[in-house]
C-alpha cells in the first residue's frame, strides 16, 4: 500500500452560481469515488490579490495556506470558465502564485466551460501552463459548450456525456495518481 492519493480540485470562477465550480464538484466526487481524498479550492471564496513578485506570500491574503494545499495534492483537477478564448482573470492570478514546487510530481486534469462554443483554446492554455509549471498533466479534458444549458441548479450535470467525461478525467488523475506514488514507494 501507498496511502491514499490526495486530489485538489481548483475553480477559477468567482461568478455566484458558477458552472466550473459545479464541473470541478463534480469531479472530484468521482475522485472520491475512485478511493481518493479531495479538497476543493474555490477561488471566488479566497482571499488572494493580485500577483506581486515583490510581495511575500506572507503578506498576500490566503496564498501562503492554498499553496500548501497545492503541495499537499498528488493530483489536481483544474477548472476555468472560458473568457476571451482562455482562461479567466482569477485563475491566471492562482497560477501565477504556483510553481514548480506546487505541481513537481503532481498529475493534473483539466476541465473547461464556456457559456458558448469556444472551448479548444482555453484547454490548450491550461494544458501548456500546467505543463509549464511541471505538473503531469493527463491526456484526456473536458471543455464544456454551453455550459447554461448542462448544470442543474443543484449542481447536477445534465448531459450524461459530459458527465462520464468529468469523471473519466478525475479517475484517471487518481490513477495516474496511484502509479506514480507506487513507483516513488519502490518494489
Ligand atoms: C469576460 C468574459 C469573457 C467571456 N468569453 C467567452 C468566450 O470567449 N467564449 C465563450 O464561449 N464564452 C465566453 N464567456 C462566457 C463564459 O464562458 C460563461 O459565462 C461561463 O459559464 C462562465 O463560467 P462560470 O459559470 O464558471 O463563471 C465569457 C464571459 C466573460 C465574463
Amino acid at each position: 500500500m501507498t496511502g491514499t492519493p490526495l486530489v485538489v480540485g481548483v475553480a477559477g470562477s468567482r461568478r455566484d452560481g458558477s458552472y466550473t465550480l459545479k464541473g470541478v464538484r463534480r469531479a472530484l466526487a468521482a475522485a472520491e469515488r475512485a478511493g481518493a481524498e479531495t479538497d476543493l479550492v474555490d477561488l471566488g471564496s479566497v482571499d488572494l490579490p493580485l500577483y506581486d513578485p515583490d510581495r511575500p506570500a506572507a503578506e498576500s491574503g490566503d496564498a501562503e495556506a492554498l499553496l500548501a494545499r497545492m503541495r499537499a495534492a498528488d493530483g489536481v483537477v483544474v477548472g476555468s470558465p472560458v473568457y476571451h478564448g482562455s482562461y479567466s482573470s482569477t485563475f491566471r492570478n492562482f497560477h501565477d502564485y504556483c510553481s514548480f514546487d506546487e505541481y513537481e510530481d503532481t498529475v493534473a486534469g483539466i476541465l473547461v466551460v464556456a457559456g458558448g462554443g469556444t472551448i479548444a483554446s482555453t484547454m490548450d492554455h491550461l494544458r501548456v501552463t500546467m505543463r509549464g509549471v511541471h505538473a503531469d498533466v493527463v491526456p484526456a479534458q473536458v471543455g464544456v459548450r454551453n455550459a447554461s444549458d448542462k448544470f442543474g441548479a443543484d449542481g447536477t450535470v445534465l448531459d450524461d456525456d459530459i458527465a462520464d467525461r468529468i469523471d473519466g478525467v478525475a479517475e484517471d488523475v487518481v490513477a495516474t495518481a496511484r502509479r506514480r506514488m507506487a513507483s516513488r514507494a519502490g518494489p
